[in-house]
């Protein structure tokens, strides 16, 4: 079962499990429900407990990923009852039913529950989010580490990668690193100019991840059974500019068309955000017998996933 399977991080993960490993694959949808998936969804809303018992008791899985979360940063702020209940109600919720028909829980989290002073951040690194989306994520991650009977947190960072589900979605460069290398290639692809933001303000260091890496290491902690936090990203840790020309060598594009300056616009709304989020992922590739990729191994796949629209 995986939650969040029609988003991005989540597309990928479905895929990967689909595809890779020939998992039979439940999404409990919300918002957007799939025309023609290959896989089984039926609605079900996260933050309502009952829902989520049942949907678990249907289909009773060997395996949840949780990786849905509202994604809306202005709602995160304007209503924090439905940001705490989407994001740490829907993970007790999920944590709860996989208690009771005997499931493991894998929690999608993020490098934004350090403070963008810790890295690189290890697996054991005390978390200390400094904005209301690291503050749930971090507690979310707790009802699963205190809570789950099998549970697991697998902390992706700077994902990049193909949306399976919206490939069309609109791809734009934010605060952290996702969606960075997509919005570059498509700009620069299109001989348009795009300025890599540097500030102070934003996360400007960091570990990127491709999606359908992250994917393998989550099936990896199921099929290992593996419990705690892992880190599931990349083996490198680079500035925006190391990223972004790094993405140009990768996918043969022409760096002049780049320039390098602040954001534009109040990005994050006065939020803060961490600076340095380095992850320091060796313990998880030890435990999953899994050799993190370099950067430009996973620029590499993705330049496949991509172009190609097929898993490297
Ligand atoms: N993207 C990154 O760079 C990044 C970095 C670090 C960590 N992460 C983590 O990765 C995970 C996935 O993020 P993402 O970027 O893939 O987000 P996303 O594309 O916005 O996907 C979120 C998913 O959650 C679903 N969802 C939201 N509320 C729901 C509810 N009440 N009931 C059922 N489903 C619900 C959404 O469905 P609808 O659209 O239908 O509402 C969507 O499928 C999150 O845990 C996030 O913290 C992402």
């Amino acid at each position: 079962m995986i939650t969040g399977g029609t988003g991005f991080v989540g597309s990928n993960i479905v895929r990967v499990f689909m595809e890779t490993h020939g998992a039979d694959v439940l999404v409990p949808t919300n918002i957007h429900v799939p025309t023609n998936a290959a896989y089984e969804c039926e609605p079900c809303d996260l933050t309502d407990p009952a829902a989520v018992r049942a949907s678990v008791e249907r289909f009773r899985p060997d395996v949840i990923v949780h990786a849905a979360i509202l994604n809306d940063y202005d709602r995160l702020y304007r209503d924090r009852h439905a940001a705490w209940d989407s994001y740490v109600g829907a993970t007790r919720n999920v944590v709860a039913a996989a208690n009771v028909l005997g499931a493991k829980v894998v929690l999608v989290s993020t490098d934004w529950v350090f403070d963008g002073t810790q890295g690189p951040a290890t697996e054991a690194t005390p978390p200390n989010p400094i904005n209301l989306y690291g503050v749930m994520k971090m507690a979310s991650e707790l009802v699963v580490t205190e809570g789950a009977d099998n549970g697991a947190v697998a902390r992706v960072s700077g994902v990049n990668g193909v949306h399976w589900a919206r490939p069309h979605t609109p791809r734009v460069q934010d605060p952290g690193f996702g969606y960075f290398v997509a919005s570059i290639v498509d700009s620069l692809r299109a001989g348009k100019r795009f300025t890599v933001w540097e500030a102070d303000d934003i996360n400007m260091v960091a570990t990127p991840s491709l999606a359908t890496e992250s994917a393998e290491m989550m099936w990896r902690i199921a099929e290992l059974d593996r419990v705690g936090i892992f880190h599931c990203c990349g083996r490198d840790s680079v500035s925006r500019r190391e990223l972004a020309l790094a993405a140009c060598d990768i996918f043969d594009l022409d760096t002049r068309l780049l320039d390098f300056g602040p954001p534009d616009v109040d990005v994050m709304h006065g939020a803060p955000i961490p600076f340095d989020t380095s992850l320091d992922a060796s313990a998880t590739a030890e435990a999953l017998g899994y050799e993190l990729p370099s950067l430009s191994e996973l620029l590499s796949k993705f330049r496949v996933h991509y172009e190609q629209g097929v898993l490297a």
